[in-house]
């Protein structure tokens, strides 16, 4: 379905706006599926019997469909949505290929469909967040080859001159991911599903985080950042706060960010100089990461009496507030001794949720509500009192989330260091599992209310998308630039 007219020169431009609706629907549902499974491992992580001795029940099986749904699945399909969107509106260009940006969402949602089968019947690389087999590893690298000719084919043929920002860290994320992928997933198959990656040792760990810090780095950061350098200046109806500060960001972080990975192999077979360099590129990290963070928050500044009236905006600053907090306690788990408390307890756990649902949900969360009244045609969502009843209930979730992890993770690193006079361990690592039970308990409850917000939220898109009035035709907004 086509859209109506835009253009800041009042030439009419019929933007494509199913495929951006598509991914938009497909990212609330994959979310709900997504943290729907979270809470299942969590509930497994307290009562291991819930796996009803089913092997595709699984903790170990379930927990790789989790982190694939929720990054890939629900974070993947609010990329290809917002890019999509705001390409399109910042260029004032229609997308260069309808056919090829269809084949890219039903391409999408075959990769989703291949994983969900997959990996609950143990089909795995056992390479975190890459653990889908070789062919759908080609399918993914076809699919992304073809959606950064449609995003840079798009960008090329913009009618305006001046690339807005946003664009330049989609562009970051879509190039940097397809290195990453190929990379990482050069593997000999042996079978339809069984592959060997052609690195081994500690090169293949140091590739494995190469790619795995970079995916947070350009898939759940970068990217998502170019959602917010559109969304948070479109809600607030201001101009972004400096636009020079924005530029210094998108090079500072796109450089910075490649360094860090060896920060994830602390005290192992790495050398300790690729060590060494990984922990002084992740503090240096803290510096433009907390540039991007004051430049969308200041973006209010004048406005600031919007937040209580406007729960979209709310969702959108206190994203940009979890993308702070996480990226100040990053950097602090990244030093050495820091890491030594950290590292395999609760606490990655923690610092994983407050940049996975903080930042990363939160602001897909406050963009798709501001987008898809203006993809369906309605002035705004069908009840706005319930956003804020989402908002209230998603932050209370993520603070119990995030804060019991904190705490069961310095209690666990504490109990697994603490030695007698003579030299034994003060605890055996049982009594630390004990001891971690009650925060397991907090942290499901917070998650249960994180999902419960997903299905308000999914309730008031339906009643958005089904109101009587409702039109295809989308309303022309002018860009942000
Ligand atoms: C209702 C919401 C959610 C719940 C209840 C939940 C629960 C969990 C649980 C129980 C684990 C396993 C922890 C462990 O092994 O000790 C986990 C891991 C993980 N989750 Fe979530 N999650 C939720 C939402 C999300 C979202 C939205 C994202 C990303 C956008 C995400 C990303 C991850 C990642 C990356 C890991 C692996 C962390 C690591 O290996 O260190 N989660 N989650
Ligand atoms: C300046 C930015 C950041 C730095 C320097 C940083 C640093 C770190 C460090 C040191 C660890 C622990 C490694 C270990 O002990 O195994 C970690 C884990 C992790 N971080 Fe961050 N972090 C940053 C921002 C973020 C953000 C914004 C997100 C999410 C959106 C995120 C997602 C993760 C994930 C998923 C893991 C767990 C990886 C795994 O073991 O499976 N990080 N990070």
């Amino acid at each position: 379905m086509q859209s109506a007219p835009a253009s800041a020169q009042g030439i009419p431009v019929a933007y494509n706006d199913t495929v951006v609706r598509q991914f938009a629907i497909m990212t609330i549902i994959w979310g709900i599926v997504g943290m729907a499974v979270g809470v299942f491992i969590a509930a497994e992580l307290i009562w291991p019997t819930l796996n009803f001795d089913l092997p595709w029940l699984s903790y170990g099986r379930l927990r790789p469909l989790h982190t694939n749904a929720v990054i890939f699945a629900f974070g993947g399909c609010a990329l290809f949505a917002s890019s999509y969107y705001i390409v399109q509106r910042t260029c004032h260009v229609r997308l260069i290929s309808d056919k090829l940006a269809a084949f890219t969402f039903w391409g999408w949602q075959l990769v989703i469909l291949l994983a969900a089968i997959t990996l609950p019947l143990g089909i795995t690389q056992g390479k975190e967040y890459a653990e889908l087999e070789w062919p759908i590893d080609l399918l993914i690298a076809v699919i992304w080859v073809v959606y950064a000719f449609v995003f840079f084919g798009t960008l090329a043929i913009r009618k305006v001159r001046h690339i807005y920002v946003a664009n330049w860290f989609f562009a970051a994320y879509i190039i940097t991911i397809a290195v990453l992928h190929i990379m990482n997933n050069l593997a000999i198959p042996v079978s339809l599903t069984k592959s060997y990656v052609i690195y081994s040792g500690v090169v293949d760990a140091m590739v494995e985080w190469w790619y795995g810090h970079n995916a947070v780095g350009f898939f759940l950061t970068a990217a998502f950042l170019g959602m917010m350098y559109y969304f948070v200046p479109k809600q607030a109806g201001r101009p972004i706060y400096s636009y020079r500060l924005s530029v210094v960001h998108f090079w500072a972080l796109i450089s910075i960010y490649m360094w860090a990975g060896p920060h994830h192999l602390h005290y192992t077979t790495l050398p300790d100089w690729a060590q060494s360099l990984g922990m002084v590129f992740s503090v240096i990290l803290l510096a433009p990461s907390w540039g991007g963070m004051i430049n969308g928050i200041m973006t209010l500044s004048g406005a600031w009496y919007k937040l209580r009236t406007d729960p979209i905006l709310k969702f959108l600053i206190v994203s940009l507030s979890f993308y702070g907090m996480s990226t100040f306690e990053g950097p602090m788990m990244s030093i050495k001794t820091v890491n030594a408390l950290s590292h395999n307890t609760d606490w990655t756990i923690g610092h994983v949720h407050s940049g996975a649902l903080g930042w990363v949900a939160f602001m897909t969360i406050g963009s798709m509500y501001s987008l898809i009244p203006k993809l369906f045609g309605r002035k705004e969502m069908w009840n706005i009192r319930l956003i804020d009843v989402h908002f209230w209930i998603a932050t209370i979730g993520v603070v119990l989330y995030v804060t019991s992890m904190w705490i069961a993770g310095v209690m666990q690193g504490l109990m697994w260091r603490a030695t007698n006079p003579d030299g034994t361990l003060t605890y055996t690592f049982v009594e630390s599992l004990k001891a971690t039970y009650p925060f397991y308990e907090v942290r499901l409850a917070g998650g249960l209310l994180f999902l419960i917000g997903m299905f308000i939220m999914l309730y008031n898109v339906i009643k958005t998308v089904t109101a009587s009035d409702a039109s295809t035709d989308s309303i022309a907004i002018p860009a942000p630039v």
